[in-house]
């Protein structure tokens, strides 16, 4: 990868708080700090990152107020959370860029002030000072289009809310100002929005993705990998697991988690399981599962809190992906290779899925109420019948295509390299 010469430059990175987004932000961190730039984190202080794991960057944490405001901190009410988040930490961003520009050596400077695209505030700060913002977009590119065309179609099924309306217009006028965006995206994914962003988009694009796989980067996991599940995949045969998860975000019923048991108990298949703190509310989650099932199921299936995703998608032992379709997953499997089932739950997971069961054909959906006759069948199509095999030869297909995007001439590659020509 090509690097910057002597000249020593500091990038300054905003990180809006959730884990699908602090992992692609740091991610990219890795990339910039690969090629010689110095790196400083501001975050609010809800979901603050662990420094630790990046020794190499420096982390500021900024008030948020977040309390304060009597924001509702629960990942459903997002929209107000963000609208809060740009509220408040405006002024402190600006007070902590003005005492790094105070202390800066005469030889440094600041190159450009990246922001996740939900905290289009950087912008006008980035402005006030005179320094060029560059908005990071942690979503496919496709989800662009509602920020740069004033109609686009509408790809997911809800209506927006006022809050939501306010933040796609806010972040709409900081994208117009910026200097460029970065997408955690490859080219050939998505060729049509590209193209249509580049006749709309006043700032140039830059095609980096998927982030993890350019720079090898620490995790930034919020929650305690649980290692045991390697180990556990480790005893499994090549391609018989399907690992099952729904981000960080995404909440199920109690009914739900008992269907899905059954029909993973059912389908006869090994599986990894994630049930993280959360997911189903007013519950731990496992305490739902029957005695029945665990009996039934024994070593077959191995259940944890929070799995080591990216190494377990890359495990030889793993075949399929049960997904809800966040686009750090579905980047994370399409670079290993392993063809997904999609239950989208919220927002732009429902064009994601679309990418991937209608477009790039690596998936199949699971639509309607999760129905463990249901799940029980769409996972031996999957795993086991003809159809999935096509689907996982396509997947492995898209993987080959990936690595090229990376390497040297690749199209990734080439835009991380044009982008540090562009910003220097
Ligand atoms: C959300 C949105 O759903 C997503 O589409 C958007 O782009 C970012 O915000 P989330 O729902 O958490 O993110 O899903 P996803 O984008 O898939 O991100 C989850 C991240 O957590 C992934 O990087 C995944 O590797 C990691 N993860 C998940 C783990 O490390 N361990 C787990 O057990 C589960």
């Amino acid at each position: 990868m090509e690097k910057l010469g002597e000249q020593a430059s500091r990038l300054v990175l905003v990180l809006y708080p959730f884990q699908g987004h602090i992992n692609p932000m740091l991610q990219l961190a890795t990339i910039f700090h690969s090629k010689g730039y110095s790196i400083t984190i501001v975050h609010p202080e809800f979901n603050s990152p662990n420094p630790s794991n990046h020794p190499q960057f420096t982390f500021i944490s900024i008030p948020d107020r977040l309390l304060e405001s009597k924001v509702s901190l629960s990942p459903g009410d997002f929209m107000s959370l963000v609208l809060a988040l740009n509220k408040n930490c405006a002024a402190p961003l600006k007070q902590c860029l003005k005492r790094i520009l105070d202390e800066m050596h005469p030889y440094e400077r600041i190159a450009g002030i990246v922001y996740d695209a939900l905290m289009y505030f950087a912008q006008t700060v980035a402005d006030d000072l005179g320094l060029p913002g560059i908005s990071m977009r942690p979503t496919a590119a496709a989800m662009l289009l509602f920020a740069v065309i004033p109609h686009p179609d509408q790809a997911m099924s809800e209506n927006p809310t006022d809050a939501m309306s306010e933040v796609r217009a806010a972040a709409l006028n900081a994208t117009k100002r910026s200097s460029a965006m970065i997408a955690n995206t490859m080219d050939f994914l998505e060729e049509a929005a590209l193209s249509k962003i580049k006749e709309y988009s006043p700032a140039p694009i830059f095609t980096i993705g998927p982030f993890h796989k350019l720079a090898p980067s620490n995790s930034s996991s919020l929650l305690k990998e649980d290692a045991y599940c390697i180990s556990w995949l480790d005893k499994q045969a090549p391609k018989s697991v399907i690992y099952v998860s729904f981000g960080s975000m995404a909440s199920l019923s109690k009914q739900d988690i008992v269907e899905i048991a059954w029909g993973l108990a059912n389908s006869e298949q090994p599986f990894l399981w994630v049930i993280r703190p959360g997911l189903v509310l007013g519950s731990e989650g496992t305490e739902l599962l029957p005695e029945s099932f665990q009996e039934k199921v024994g070593e077959r299936g191995c259940i944890v809190k929070w799995a080591p995703q990216r190494e377990v998608l890359a495990h030889d032992a793993v075949g399929g992906f049960w997904t809800h379709c966040g686009w750090n997953s579905t980047l994370e499997s399409v670079s290993e290779g392993v063809a997904m089932l999609c239950k989208p739950c919220f927002g732009d997971q429902f064009l994601n899925m679309r990418y991937i069961c209608y477009v790039w054909k690596i998936g199949l959906e699971l639509d309607n109420e999760l129905e463990r006759g249901k799940i029980e069948g769409a996972i031996k199509r999957l795993m086991v019948d003809i159809e999935g095999v096509e689907i996982r030869n396509k997947a492995m297909d898209l993987k080959k295509k990936a690595e090229i995007c990376l390497r040297e001439g690749g199209t990734s590659y080439s835009s991380s390299n044009e982008f540090t020509k562009r910003i220097l």
